[in-house]
């Protein structure tokens, strides 16, 4: 008899392992299965009216959009509270064999010590006469993993294990010094007169699901509240949050041309770097790279990962109420071209790579080239009618696009079109 039972168990655990494994989830990477879909028309206003002026674009379309995204996609940041203050750890002229002025720079991100708070890197071209424009970036391990440079404070914030980079304990150690510099070409970036401010997202809040008790979430609770209501910030427009108030920073400091910062994110930090853009009008650019999902790329075409399984996998990053269009996007009141439409008329780069299938690379380019009727409402160029992207052939109107070969990651290749790009808009003006 109690063999039967144990029996039966087994074979119970079986069937539910079995029925688990074949609901796993299989991306569609086939462009003949991808839905036939209707996109919302950026420049046709809730009640049906056309937009055909760049007032009403502002008044009243941009808003409808904008508000859509805040209470749909990525959750409402707080609109009330105390001003960021900072202080300066450390700073050396001399830095990297002379070439760079190195800052470090504490925000406390409410305006007092024993609140949140991040560390900014900066490095600022040795030889600049004047306030320089910087790019301004997320990082995923911790400052001291873009640069070899044995001065960059190593973050205490929790960070994700990574036995590759020797973290076990979610706490960086010297292991990781450098670890990804591949992705920070530092000496490119000075010589060709930017700057570069770099801040640790695990700063603002961790990535992992906690019901929101980490972070910079609770200090912004209401009275009894212990978690985001189903329209406020998730991770994401955390950490797009956390990159204002480093802009809130830079607008105080001498050495940086705060009306030319370029706002870059990789990934997730793409995502969240063009709602930051979005959200704050003070970037001058801004950059997708790889972003993917819930970033730059369509989310109807559901190519690659789709909105049901980024919230599944990543229940923290967006919105609650981001879930009721899980294997429903035909019911999204917006799409992510409309995103990228919020970034105009400033300039916008989307990059793609071939082999990240998963970031859907067509649908990040249709994105952009949807999002182009509403700059040229705006008086500026987008992405031609015509064109096609083929692998590096860098498309730069107001809107600049790539694909490059290879996989998911942020190349040389990446950063030198971002500075060709910058060079163009915002050079000599
Ligand atoms: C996962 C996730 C993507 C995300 C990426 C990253 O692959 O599914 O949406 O862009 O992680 O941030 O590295």
């Amino acid at each position: 008899m109690n063999q039967f039972i144990c029996f039966l168990i087994i074979l119970g655990l079986l069937l539910v392992i079995g029925i688990s494994f074949s609901q796993e989830f299989v991306p569609n990477y086939d462009e003949t299965k991808v839905p036939t879909f209707k996109l919302p028309d950026p420049l046709q206003l809730e009640n049906g009216k056309r937009v055909k002026k760049a007032d009403v674009w502002w008044k009243k379309r941009r808003p409808e959009i904008f508000k859509l995204f805040e209470e749909q996609v990525y959750g409402k940041m707080p609109d009330k509270f105390e001003k960021i203050t900072y202080k300066l750890l450390e700073m050396d002229s001399g830095a990297l064999a002379g070439k760079a002025i190195r800052k470090q720079v504490t925000v406390y991100l409410v305006g007092r010590e024993d609140g949140p708070k991040m560390d900014l890197l900066i490095y600022l071209p040795n030889q600049a006469h004047g306030p320089v424009p910087v790019f301004l970036a997320l990082n995923f391990y911790g400052n001291h993993t873009i640069h070899a440079d044995p001065n960059i404070t190593m973050t205490d914030s929790w960070v994700q294990n990574n036995k590759e980079f020797g973290i076990t304990q979610n706490q960086a150690t010297d292991f990781s010094r450098g670890i990804r510099a591949s992705r920070w070409p530092v000496a490119q970036i000075l010589a060709r007169g930017y700057g570069l401010a770099t801040i640790y997202y695990g700063d603002i809040d961790p990535d992992f699901d906690d019901g929101f008790q980490n972070g910079v979430h609770p200090f912004f609770y209401k009275q009894g509240q212990t978690q985001p209501e189903p329209d406020e910030w998730g991770s994401i427009a955390a950490w797009a949050w956390g990159l204002s108030r480093a802009m809130d920073y830079l607008e105080t400091d001498k050495s940086v041309d705060s009306k030319k910062v370029i706002v870059m994110g990789h990934s997730r930090l793409g995502k969240t770097s063009v709602w930051a853009g979005a959200a704050d009008q003070r970037f001058a650019i801004v950059i997708s790279n790889n972003s993917g999902c819930g970033g730059a790329a369509l989310s109807r075409r559901q190519f690659g990962e789709t909105v049901g399984r980024i919230n599944r996998v990543f229940p923290h990053w967006f919105c609650d109420n981001f879930n009721r269009y899980n294997e429903n996007e035909a019911a999204l009141p917006i799409d992510q071209h409309q995103l990228l439409a919020l970034i105009a008329p400033r300039p916008l780069y989307v990059a793609s790579a071939e082999e990240d299938r998963w970031a859907d690379p067509k649908g990040e380019f249709l994105a952009a080239k949807y999002a182009s009727p509403v700059y040229e409402l705006l008086g500026k160029k987008g992405i031609p009618a015509d064109a096609e992207p083929k692998i590096h052939e860098p498309i730069m109107t107001t809107i600049g696009y790539h694909i490059r070969a290879g996989k998911h990651d942020v190349t040389r290749y990446d950063w030198e079109r971002y500075m060709d790009f910058a060079d163009l808009h915002l050079k000599n003006k």
